[in-house]
């Protein structure tokens, strides 16, 4: 499924609070924070110029988040940002005076964040990310997780002290399940998603994953010419798309989203308009691609800065899980989870479609930016789809299943 942009207000400017959420100064804020943490590094910018003479491209680059703040995806960025900046604003309040993230450890600063409890729903990162946050400024953290979620993925996310809640149903009932129950304590919700009454904490969430496109831009030769990103509820496309906007003005590449086929929700409001919640249907391989309904903030972006929309398939997403294991022609071997993968595969269909790669102008001129969102998050469950272990990968004569 493709589909180009049929919103009226696509390339209308970004709504003010948007464009300050994903703005220049906003982005130089999180890496000023990110430069605070301990375990902070740049994560590496891949060149794989066999694939993109495979696919009759000019560069293809992968951004390999799997190195991010030790958690082994982007969600590392959003999540403890926000719960940093939650703390230092209640810090501000309750000491009567701004407070800066210098400041993160000083006594009275962990006295307050000690009163605090961050709660979230999650399909598996995300809650890592808000874990992690509360664990490092001595906060508490409440994770609920919906029955799909790995005890692997569920045990990641406990060793950082975390309270960890079960929920019947799927991703978005564990949603309303953690909006409910921290309502009714009094803890601060840090989703990732938003809903209507419910958009700055998202915000946040999102304007740490800018730090991710500030590093590229550094890292690349040259801007890219497109760029696809996987989503689930559409916060990490809007925000890659939003600033990169803000960076290039009517410049910016063309900008395309990448829905998995069983849960495509932005694909699905794109075509109706309008945000939808789509029916639920067998669960995909992309479990962290898994949401049925778009994040509210997300859909005012990309409706705005998405130039087009396409699904893969789940066999798309375990082929390119194979193939950047085993790269042919000297590129370097990536490690993609079952959603780090899904922009290539998104860009490996448009580029064997020459209607669609007319559409997109994709050609032997075209510089493209895909993100691994993910390392192995689940080893065991990567080792099953790629037939090796994470650490075997680009260790020679390893074999498997996609060898
Ligand atoms: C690895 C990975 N990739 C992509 C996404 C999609 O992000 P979003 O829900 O902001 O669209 C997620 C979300 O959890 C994720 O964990």
């Amino acid at each position: 499924m493709f589909l180009t942009n049929p919103h009226p207000d696509h390339n209308a400017p970004l709504e003010p609070v948007d464009a300050e959420t994903l703005g220049m100064a906003a982005a130089e804020k999180v890496e000023r924070y990110l430069s605070h943490r301990d375990n902070h590094a740049e994560t590496p910018l891949h060149s794989l110029p066999a694939m993109a003479n495979a696919l009759g491209i000019g560069a293809l680059h992968v951004k390999d988040e799997r190195f991010r703040l030790g958690l082994g995806s982007f969600k590392a960025l959003g999540g403890s940002y926000a719960v940093i900046r939650l703390v230092l604003e209640e810090a501000g309040r309750q000491l009567g005076r701004s407070v800066d993230i210098a400041e993160l450890h000083a006594p009275e600063v962990k006295a307050v964040a000690a009163g605090m409890t961050m709660a979230c729903a999650t399909d598996g990162n995300h809650g890592r990310s808000v874990a992690q946050g509360a664990e490092l400024v001595g906060a508490k953290a409440a994770i609920f997780v919906h029955a799909g979620v790995s005890d692997e993925r569920v045990a990641a996310i406990a060793r950082f002290g975390a309270q960890m809640i079960r929920v019947e149903g799927t991703y978005d009932d564990s949603v309303g399940e953690a909006a409910r129950v921290a309502t009714e304590n009094g803890w601060t919700i840090v989703s990732d998603t938003s809903w209507p009454g419910y958009e700055r904490i998202p915000g946040l969430v999102m304007q740490g994953y800018t730090a991710m496109v500030r590093e590229f831009l550094r890292q690349a030769p040259k801007p890219p010419t497109h760029v696809f990103v996987q989503s689930g509820v559409g916060g990490v496309a809007a925000a890659v798309a939003g600033h990169l906007l803000i960076a290039f003005g009517k410049k910016r590449p063309v900008f395309v989203v990448v829905d998995p086929a069983r849960a495509a929700c932005i694909v699905e409001t794109a075509r109706a308009g309008h945000p939808v919640k789509i029916a639920h249907g067998e669960p995909t391989v992309m479990a962290m691609l898994e949401c049925y309904e778009p994040s509210l903030v997300a859909w005012r972006i990309l409706s705005r800065v998405a130039d087009a929309f396409i699904t893969v398939d789940d066999e798309d997403a375990v082929t390119v899980m194979n193939r950047l294991a085993r790269p042919s022609g000297g590129d370097p071997a990536i490690i993609a989870g079952e959603s780090g993968g899904a922009g290539l595969a998104g860009l490996i269909r448009a580029a064997a479609d020459p209607e669609i790669k007319a559409a997109l102008g994709l050609n032997t001129t075209s510089r493209v930016l895909v993100i691994n969102t993910e390392g192995a998050t689940d080893p065991k469950r990567y080792t099953e789809l790629v037939g090796i272990e994470p650490k075997e990968v680009g260790v020679k004569n390893a074999v498997g299943v996609g060898a």
